[in-house]
């Protein structure tokens, strides 16, 4: 494994190819989505393991809700399943340095997945190693109009000046805040595009693609996307 210094503090990772690694299966892609759930689990587990102390995982886009009713009522079971279980392994998850923290528009989610969801911030270790932010109806544009409807606000109120904005200003009002840009992303499947993910987060990630589908997707995977990372020459503009 790559030294510890070169290690990414913050990992954001899309998900993707569940469908297509159901339909070579012959398979529904509901039952991709239910490995793809293990496969989270799973990374998740590393990256707490390896000391990665933000991971971003992209589970549902703004977008994804054009879907199929099925198929996005499935995926909300899913997601409901994962946070009866983190219920239930509150102690093993706060034991192991989990805090969870879900990044999106929350408001149209159904009502009992927002209780949960708010029981499980609610209830977070005080003490933490690793963050993992689950995006869920997320869209990287989605949140930048929160944050300018936010700002405006402030500004209406005069508890703000239009000139005193900055990039801190933004990024403060953003799902995000607080913690460090993505330093890698990744995209399994075979895709070449960010699909509206951490949008402004991602202005200085390094990005790594692959062909492997999301639900086979292992640790060897992510050891290789993150000695490929070591590799990079980040030089933020500079020389
Ligand atoms: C990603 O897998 C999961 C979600 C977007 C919810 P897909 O369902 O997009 O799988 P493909 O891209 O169709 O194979
Ligand atoms: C991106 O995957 C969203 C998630 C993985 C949650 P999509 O499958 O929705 O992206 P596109 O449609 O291929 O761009
Ligand atoms: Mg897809």
């Amino acid at each position: 494994m790559t030294d510890k210094s070169a290690l990414p503090q913050h990992v954001g990772i899309i998900m993707d190819g569940n469908g297509r690694w159901a339909k070579k299966r012959g398979l529904a892609r509901t039952e991709g989505h239910k490995r793809g759930a293990e496969v989270f689990r799973a990374i998740s587990t590393y990256c707490s393991d390896i000391g990665i102390p933000f991971v971003t995982f992209y589970a549902f886009s703004t977008e994804n809700w054009k879907r199929p009713q099925q198929e996005v009522d499935v995926i909300m079971d899913i997601f409901r399943d994962f946070l009866h279980e983190a219920e239930d392994r509150q102690q093993e998850n706060a034991e192991r340095g989990f805090r969870f923290h879900f990044i999106g528009d929350l408001t149209v989610l159904p009502e009992d997945i927002r209780g949960l969801i708010d029981f499980m911030e609610a209830n977070n270790p005080e003490r933490y190693g690793t963050t993992v932010n689950v995006a869920v109806n997320y869209g990287g544009r989605a949140e930048l109009t929160h944050a300018a409807q936010q700002i405006a606000a402030q500004v209406q109120t005069g508890e703000l000046k239009a000139q005193d904005i900055t990039e801190a200003t933004i990024a403060s009002h953003l799902y995000t805040a607080n913690q460090p840009d993505p330093d890698l992303i990744i995209r399994p499947s075979g895709e070449y595009r960010l699909s509206n993910f951490l949008t402004w987060q991602s202005a200085y990630a390094e990005f790594w693609f692959s062909d492997v589908l999301w639900p086979d997707f292992t640790t060897a995977d992510f050891d290789r996307a993150l000695a490929d990372y070591a590799r990079r020459s980040r030089r933020f503009g500079g020389v």
